[in-house]
């Protein structure tokens, strides 16, 4: 890969993450959801962001179809733009943390090599992975988007679960099962991990 930052120097800044914080009077944390597409991820953390917005926690939620549309408009599904996809969305999130606030990041994110690349982005227990966890077969039948259907029948290259593989998390924090548990019990599970 090309070091293109050979000739910048990081700029020491006073004011600090900590400083951040601590006006907010809250920790950052990082919710990163990842899942097959429609296990249900960006409908748990809306709901979580909801909460959590309820209670006077500053937050801020990144989702995949979102984020899409603008900062990632230039990248499609292709291995290599999916792990472009993924370092962007690491980094904004860690701004954001650095800002001082609970990021919810909803995105398939499927390859365990960039999901830890954004784990070491973080600080120690600052990083908590959500695996909303579904059956191929179940969210198949969903089809929530139609986009399974188009998928096999070939009018959409590259679709996770189909033609385009999806690694577990093997030791994520916090494991949902979206095929046999409510939205409600996800939203719960999640509340709880974070206190
Ligand atoms: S990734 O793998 O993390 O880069 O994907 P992400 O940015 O989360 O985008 C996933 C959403 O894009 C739609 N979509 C596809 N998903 C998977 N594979 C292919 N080829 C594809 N094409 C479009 C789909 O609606 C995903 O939304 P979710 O919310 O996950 O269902």
């Amino acid at each position: 890969a090309l070091r293109r930052a050979g000739n910048v120097h990081w700029q020491h800044l006073d004011v600090d993450k900590a400083a951040r914080a601590r006006i907010k009077g809250q920790q950052p944390k990082v919710l990163w959801f990842t899942g097959l597409s429609g296990a249900g991820k960006s409908t748990v953390a809306n709901q979580v962001e909801k909460r959590l917005h309820a209670q006077g926690v500053h937050t801020f939620l990144l989702d995949g179809d979102n984020v899409r549309h603008g900062l990632n408009r230039d990248l499609g599904f292709t291995d290599e733009d999916r792990v472009e996809n993924i370092r962007r969305v690491a980094e904004v999130a860690r701004l954001m943390a650095d800002a001082g606030l609970v990021v919810l990041v909803s995105f398939i994110s499927p390859f365990r090599a960039e999901r830890q690349m954004a784990r070491e982005r973080f600080d120690d227990g600052e990083f908590i992975e959500v695996f909303v966890d579904v059956p191929l077969a179940v969210a198949e039948a969903r089809d929530v988007k139609g986009l399974y259907r188009k998928a096999r029948a070939g009018q959409i290259p590259n679709f996770t679960g189909i033609d385009s593989p999806y690694e577990a998390p093997e030791t994520p924090e916090l494991h949902l099962r979206a095929d046999t548990d409510s939205v409600p019990e996800m939203v719960e599970q999640v509340l709880r991990a974070l206190r």
